[in-house]
């Protein structure tokens, strides 16, 4: 029996082809791509550099509109949506450049976004919010206040994934968030895109070439050749290396992470898969089940309060939580 009212995915590609121009030559980076992208999941792409990942984000984030195709969110398509508002209230990205106003502070850069998108915390003023989630993923009051272009790469990357964080939006896109990152805090980073997923209901779409964080999401796509395919077999424990240790028996344990112990007290995210009874189907095993109907609401409606209204708290505590322990490492 079909289901006709069904909600539809958060996001949608419907033979989503791009081909980049000039007077010599004609490059296709992309092929025909059909994919749905759901809320409550965390997606990594991995793919070789020159497949075409940062391409298919600039589309899907509707920085740019494909040459054949078409994307939707919600069931509407960008065209008809408005791609302008699209960007503004529904998604959220983090740039592999980070792409910062490098004439700004961090806070600045961060306030400057809740602007733009018409966030406003429900208690306290948006420098206050901003300078906490600074603050919650490593960057004081002396760093938040200097001008980004007197900060390392990896604190760039930081500010980037900061004001990404403080838009709250239904979609976030990172093109190789955590490449500048050391190993703890490229983690929190992880554990929080994992908990705006799980916790908050958001659709996180990580591009990257980190086979650690792809094995912590909940679905990994592989884009080569124009074609985006999902990843059946997750990677496998081999000779030591970060992995799955393999999978119990059916009996309520699936794939079991290992090699983080000491980086993160969560679990990575394959506990979606380790949560629950599997079945016995090898190839059903590697795959997260389909998604329990939520508790939370899912969707925050536009507003004043759409940072606020969630009952597990908003994007701030999520991130406070995650990252609360890392601090004291990340100040010495
Ligand atoms: N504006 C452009 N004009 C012409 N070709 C482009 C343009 N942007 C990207 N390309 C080409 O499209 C292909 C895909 O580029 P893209 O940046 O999407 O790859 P990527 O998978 O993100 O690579 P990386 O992992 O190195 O970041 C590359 O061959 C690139 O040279
Ligand atoms: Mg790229």
């Amino acid at each position: 029996m079909t289901n006709a009212t069904a909600t539809p995915p958060v996001l949608r590609l419907d033979r989503v082809s791009h081909t980049y121009s000039d007077q010599r030559r004609r490059t296709t980076v992309l092929r025909d791509i059909d994919h749905s992208f759901e809320r409550g999941t965390f997606y990594t792409i991995l793919g070789p550099s020159g497949s075409g990942k940062t391409t298919l984000l600039s589309l899907a984030s509707g920085l740019d509109t494909p040459t054949s195709g078409t994307i939707s969110f919600e069931g509407r398509d960008l065209k008809e949506l408005g791609l302008g508002r699209y960007r503004n209230k529904h998604v959220a990205t983090v740039f592999q450049q980070y792409n910062l106003l490098t004439y700004m502070t961090a806070l600045q850069n961060v306030v400057c976004a809740m602007e733009i998108t018409g966030v406003r915390p429900a208690q306290g003023s948006r420098r206050a919010r901003a300078l906490r989630l600074l603050d919650d993923i490593g960057l004081d009051t002396s760093m938040a206040t200097r001008s980004v272009m007197r900060l390392s790469g990896g604190q760039q990357q930081r500010v980037a994934i900061a004001r990404a964080l403080a838009c709250d939006v239904d979609i976030l896109f990172a093109d190789e968030p955590t490449g500048n990152l050391d190993e703890d805090t490229a983690q929190g980073i992880i554990d929080t895109f994992r908990d705006l997923a799980h916790e908050q209901n958001k659709c996180v779409v990580v591009v990257t070439h980190s086979q650690r964080l792809a094995t912590q999401s909940d679905r990994v796509l592989t884009l080569r050749k124009g074609r985006l395919t999902e990843q059946v077999n997750r990677p496998m424990t081999a000779g030591g290396t970060r992995g799955f240790r393999g999978c119990r028996p059916p009996s309520g344990a699936g794939c079991e992470p290992v090699g983080y112990a000491g980086m993160s007290g969560r679990r990575p995210c394959v506990g979606s898969v380790a949560r629950r009874s599997q079945p016995t189907n090898p190839a059903s095993r590697t795959r997260p089940p389909a998604r329990e109907p939520r508790t939370s609401p899912p969707a925050q409606p536009a507003g004043p309060d759409r940072t606020s209204a969630h009952p597990k708290g908003n994007i701030e505590a999520a991130t406070r939580r995650m990252f609360g322990s890392r601090r004291r490492l990340w100040r010495s």
